[in-house]
């Protein structure tokens, strides 16, 4: 598989707030290659999960533009992002449940990110079992979210991005709520998706993290700094 190049140009965020500006970023240049996987660091605030939503389309910027494998998403209509993020994206954001389906299971939520894979990449899909199993929930299987405890909510989430084998990974903070154990397998299956050829983008505070993957980034008051 190849990753897709993201590519960011002078991007600004600027949030308003009860008629008060927030810059959240202030002019962000960046570039990744296919297959590269880098950790985006930094203090609370200063940016990190503004400038995953917007790789994401999540959201649109003040001004700027971030590119995937050429295509602006600063630029697309929401449903190109939905089969952007369907077919070549995975998206874990901040906040573990956001990411998943209330009213399904554990294995139910892996196998609906898997529905809109195109039929001649489907044979690339790792069964759901398996990919649970890697992140230490295949006692959880099926189970409901209800029944599921943070940190396994946090690494369904994970799962869940990584179903579709996307190109690209963008994930926000997957082992704020877990132990050693869960983190390492967390890595692990970065690492596999990295192996893979997935370009990955990943926010953490985990140091251990950060020395796994090929780069780091770090983000201070919206501005990338050495
Ligand atoms: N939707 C929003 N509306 C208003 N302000 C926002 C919004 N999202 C973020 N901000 C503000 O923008 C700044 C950057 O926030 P962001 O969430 O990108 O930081 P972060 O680096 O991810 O922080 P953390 O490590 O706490 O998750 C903060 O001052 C935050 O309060
Ligand atoms: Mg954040």
């Amino acid at each position: 598989m190849t990753g897709i190049a993201v590519r960011v140009e002078a991007l600004e965020m600027v949030y308003e707030i009860d008629g008060e500006q927030v810059h959240a970023l202030r002019g962000v240049d960046l570039e990744f290659a296919p297959g590269e996987s880098i950790a985006l660091l930094g203090p609370s605030g200063s940016g990190k999960s503004s400038l995953l939503t917007l790789l994401a389309g999540l959201q649109k910027p003040t001004s700027g533009r971030a590119l995937l494998d050429g295509q602006d998403v600063t630029a697309m209509s929401e449903r190109a992002l939905l089969t952007l993020r369907a077919r070549d994206v995975g998206v874990v954001v901040q906040g573990p449940a956001r990411n998943l389906l209330p009213y399904a299971n554990a294995e139910e939520n892996v196998r609906f990110a898997q529905r809109a894979v195109p039929r001649d990449r489907r044979g690339r899909l790792r069964p759901p079992a398996e990919l649970l199993e890697g992140l230490g929930l295949g006692h959880v299987r099926r189970s409901g979210l209800g029944a599921l405890s943070g940190g396994e909510q946090q690494r369904l989430s994970l799962a869940v991005g990584l179903a579709g084998a996307p190109g690209l990974l963008l994930a926000d903070e997957p082992t704020s709520q877990l132990d050693a154990t869960n983190r390492a397998h967390v890595v692990d299956m970065l690492t596999a998706a990295a192996a893979d050829g997935a370009t990955i983008v990943v926010v953490t505070h985990d140091e251990h993290m950060a020395q796994q993957v090929d780069r780091s980034v770090h983000l201070r008051d919206g501005l990338v700094v050495p």
